[in-house]
This record gives C-alpha cells, structure tokens and sequence, in this order.
C-alpha cells in the first residue's frame, strides 16, 4: 500500500510536468506574431534606412521607393551564374561575406550564396507567386510582404551548400556547412535572423539558410546570447527612459 502511495506521489508531477512541457511546445510553435517586436527601440528613436543595424519585419516596414545607394556584387560563389539584382548587397555585407566565404573555405566549408537584395517590386512578385502556390498563411511564415523583406535592405543574403542540393531548406541547419554558418557567422557580423522556435518574436519560421549583416559587436552579443534582431534592439533602449537613448541604434 504504501509502495503504490509512494508510486503515485511520483507519478502525479512527472506527469504535469510532461503535459506542461507538451503545452509549451504547441504554443511556441504557433505563428504569433508578438505585439513588441523591436517596436520599442523604433519608437525611442528615428530610423536611420541607412544604418546596418535597421530592424525591418512585419511591423516596421520599409517604404516602396527605398533603394540602398551603395549596392555591390560581393566576390563570393554563388548557385546561378550571370548578372542579376539579388548578387548585390550594401557594401559593408558585401566585403563582410566576402571574408565569411574566404574563411569557410579555408576549413573546408563550401558555401554558395543564393540571394541578397531584392527592390519592392521583386518581392512583391515574390510574395505574390508564394501566396498562389502556397496560400497566404502558409506563405506568411517564410515569405515577407512587399516592405516588410530586409532583403530589399540589401544586408540580408540566403546561403546554400551542396550538401543541402543548392536550394533553401531547413535541412541546411544540419548540414555541416549550416552548423558552421550558425557557428561562425556572427564573427564576420552577421546574425541567423530567423532561428528556431523564435517564431513568435521575428514573424518567421525557422531559416538556417537566411543571414543578415548587423556588424561584428551586435552580432556577437546577438550570437552569444541566443537573441533575435527584435530582442537586442529593445533590450538596448533603458526602459523608461527614451531621451537619453545612447545609441545610433537606427
Ligand atoms: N524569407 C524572408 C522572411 C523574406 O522574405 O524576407
Ligand atoms: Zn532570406
């Protein structure tokens, strides 16, 4: 008797514990959208469209006319050949990926780039044909509404590998390319914008192959504190405080 007592003393929390943890998991992997979203650290200052550390997404998005002024071709492999819009990027990501392809190699890690800038008017094709194949609520999780893509920013570039068959999976985050990229990208400035089960903070589902110029220092502390883009800017306002904001944050 006492035994089956001690049994279900046992059993009764473990198994609250299991349902919880269950619970947990079903919320987080829903596609909410939270109500912050770096929108406090937009509000506490202007944002700069030209500084690399510009939050772009669902709630704060870009005008249809902006352009970056100083896009490049960066000299890295890509999985196309010829000219095209989506090889350029901002001049600071450019030479940035240039560097984190070099030293890729240089381990063995063979990265290809897939697509950097897109304009307005790409996007909105883009979004429009994903909507068509895919709906619009299935479309919204991987794919931006014209404005709200920080590819038209020009610091955003999708990276593929052979070993993820050159196209944009999921499937990259565990390939050995993808964990290097992962592992290693934030210490050539760049951040993975969309990392798993942070959906309900960046609007977006898991995207190992997508990775965004920040600079070296916010990527780093992006990186080595397991953050989004959207947590990092408003964890850099002092709440309450907007009219001593320190940083040229935007
Ligand atoms: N795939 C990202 C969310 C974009 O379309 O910008
Ligand atoms: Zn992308």
């Amino acid at each position: 008797m006492i035994y089956r007592k001690i049994a279900i003393i046992l059993t009764v929390p473990v198994l609250a514990a299991v349902v919880a943890l269950t619970m947990n998991r079903a919320s987080s992997e829903l596609p909410v959208w939270s109500p912050s979203g770096g929108q406090q650290a937009a509000e506490a200052g202007a944002r700069q469209a030209d500084s690399v550390l510009i939050l772009v997404n669902k709630r704060l998005p870009l005008s249809a006319d902006h352009e970056p002024g100083d896009l490049v071709v960066p000299d890295i492999p890509f999985t196309f050949e010829g000219d095209h819009e989506k090889k350029h990027l901002r001049r600071p990501a450019a030479r940035a990926a240039e560097s984190l392809f070099a030293a890729a190699k240089k381990e063995g890690i063979e990265l290809f780039g897939v697509s950097g800038y897109r304009s307005y008017k790409t996007q909105n094709w883009l979004w429009k044909y994903n909507v068509k194949k895919k709906g619009e609520s299935a479309a919204s999780r991987y794919n931006a509404f014209p404005g709200m893509s920080e590819h038209q920013t020009g610091l955003a570039l999708d990276v593929t590998s052979k070993s993820a068959e050159y196209s944009l999976t999921v499937r990259f985050g565990n390939t050995e390319e993808g964990i290097w990229l992962a592992n290693n990208a934030h210490r050539f400035g760049f951040i993975v914008r969309y990392p798993q089960g942070k959906e309900s903070i960046t609007g977006y589902a898991y995207e190992p192959w997508h990775i965004r110029y920040v600079g070296v220092e916010a990527a780093r502390t992006i990186h080595d504190r397991k953050l989004t883009l959207e947590e990092w800017a408003d964890s850099a306002v002092p709440a309450g405080n907007f009219e001593f904001f320190p940083f040229n944050l935007f």
